[in-house]
């Protein structure tokens, strides 16, 4: 009951329908101390998840839940292409000045090769988007946000694991708009120490999915992630069986490039610590060296996995008899990107306790009940 005096806090996810973007939602939700509001374009998701999403907290309240529990299970999905300033500005105007108290920003393009292809597409979609979103919310004293960035940002890193200290060398147009980005928010956060604060979050490889198999990575098309195209060659939607494997001369241990996966509910909830870090309550930006509200953390377990773990891990789960066949390298593809999760662990009180084999299960459990994913729900 103590939580019912104090107002929800609106929130604003972007991409809220998208992979990520759901698994943060339902995490929002979980808290019953935020109103979500999601703006998304669809071009890689389907408002069908956040219909999934509602029902998850519907079904999570209590008989005798509180109006303002029920309120803070209902969503504001709102279609919106966050490069059209016009139709970003209009959310805000809805809620009027201080009407939305944060924002979670996940929208972008993020396919490493393509951003190679068209990376005007990338800078209008994944930087100028991120720079008008952040000029509207400065004009609607909304000066919170968490921003979705990537280990991408390290390139080929000179140690491993990686700390956030690492130098930032991105290789494509993709991993540098996430570098532009973050300097932007940064700049900002600089500038303007009394109202601004932000955290960046540099995602690892996200997988799995929610164990009830309600919501899941659902990408249009042919998977370019690993994980996702393992789970569609499993069930049938990509009908292959044997996976091409992107080079095996690198210098890792078997070969094949090692990643850091981290469950998408453990990334997810990274979200909601980073949010409670923005709050006035906080004392994450205390002791900030030079007073600057900004500070960026990775997400990640700590722990690489190999291709070949990962698909021996995958075979085990779903009983499909894989093969591989080893193939060129693909363009922008890195030897190792594992993290160093201690600083979000000591500062946010971070963990990704979930391990691999809960991954791949709870991905698994997503496919079998889905094996079209939303489109055909
Ligand atoms: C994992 C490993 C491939 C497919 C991607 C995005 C990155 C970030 C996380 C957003 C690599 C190998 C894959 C295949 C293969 N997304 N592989 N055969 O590249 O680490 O990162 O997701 O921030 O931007 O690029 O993930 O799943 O594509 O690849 O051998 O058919 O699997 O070479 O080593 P990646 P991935």
């Amino acid at each position: 009951e103590k939580f019912s005096l104090i107002p929800l806090r609106r929130v604003l996810v972007t991409g809220g329908a998208g992979y990520i973007g759901s698994h943060v939602v339902y995490c929002l939700q979980k808290t019953r101390r935020y109103k979500v509001i999601s703006i998304d374009n669809n071009h890689n998701s389907y408002p069908a998840a956040l219909d999934r999403v509602a029902q998850i907290a519907r079904d999570a309240l209590p008989e005798n839940a509180s109006e303002q529990d029920r309120d803070s299970a209902e969503i504001d999905a709102i279609r919106c292409d966050l490069t059209k300033a016009d139709e970003v500005k209009s959310v805000f105007e809805k809620y009027g000045k201080g009407g939305i108290w944060g924002v979670i920003h996940i929208a972008a393009y993020k396919a490493v090769g393509e951003s190679t292809e068209i990376p005007l597409t990338y800078y209008a979609n994944n930087v100028s988007a991120t720079l008008s979103l952040l000029q509207i919310m400065d004009e609607y004293d909304c000066t919170r946000i968490v921003y979705s960035s990537s280990a991408t940002v390290y390139g080929t890193p000179p140690t491993i694991p990686i700390p956030e200290t690492t130098r930032l060398k991105a290789d494509s147009p993709y991993g540098k708009s996430k570098v532009m980005s973050e300097m932007i928010i940064d700049d900002l956060c600089h500038a303007d120490t009394k109202r601004w604060r932000a955290i960046s979050l540099r995602y690892f490889n996200p997988a799995g999915a929610h164990p009830s198999g309600l919501i899941g990575e659902d990408p249009r098309g042919r998977p370019g992630n690993l994980l996702p195209l393992l789970a569609h060659m499993a069930i049938g939607r990509v009908k292959e069986s044997t996976l091409k494997v992107f080079g095996n001369d690198y210098p890792t241990p078997d070969g094949t490039c090692v990643r850091d996966y981290i469950h998408v509910i453990d990334l997810a909830s990274g979200h909601l610590l980073a949010l409670d870090a923005l709050a006035p309550e906080s004392t994450t930006f205390a002791n900030c060296p030079d007073d600057a509200h900004y500070k960026a953390y990775n997400l990640g377990k700590g722990k690489g996995m190999s291709v070949i773990q990962i698909l021996e891990a995958m075979r085990k789960t779903t009983g499909f008899d894989y093969k591989h066949e080893i193939i060129g390298r693909r363009r922008g593809d890195v030897p190792d990107l594992t993290a160093d999760p201690t600083l979000a662990e000591k500062e946010l009180g971070f963990t990704a306790p979930q391990n691999l084999e809960t991954m791949c299960k709870d991905l698994w459990n997503w496919q079998t009940k889905n094996p079209q994913g939303y489109e055909h729900a």
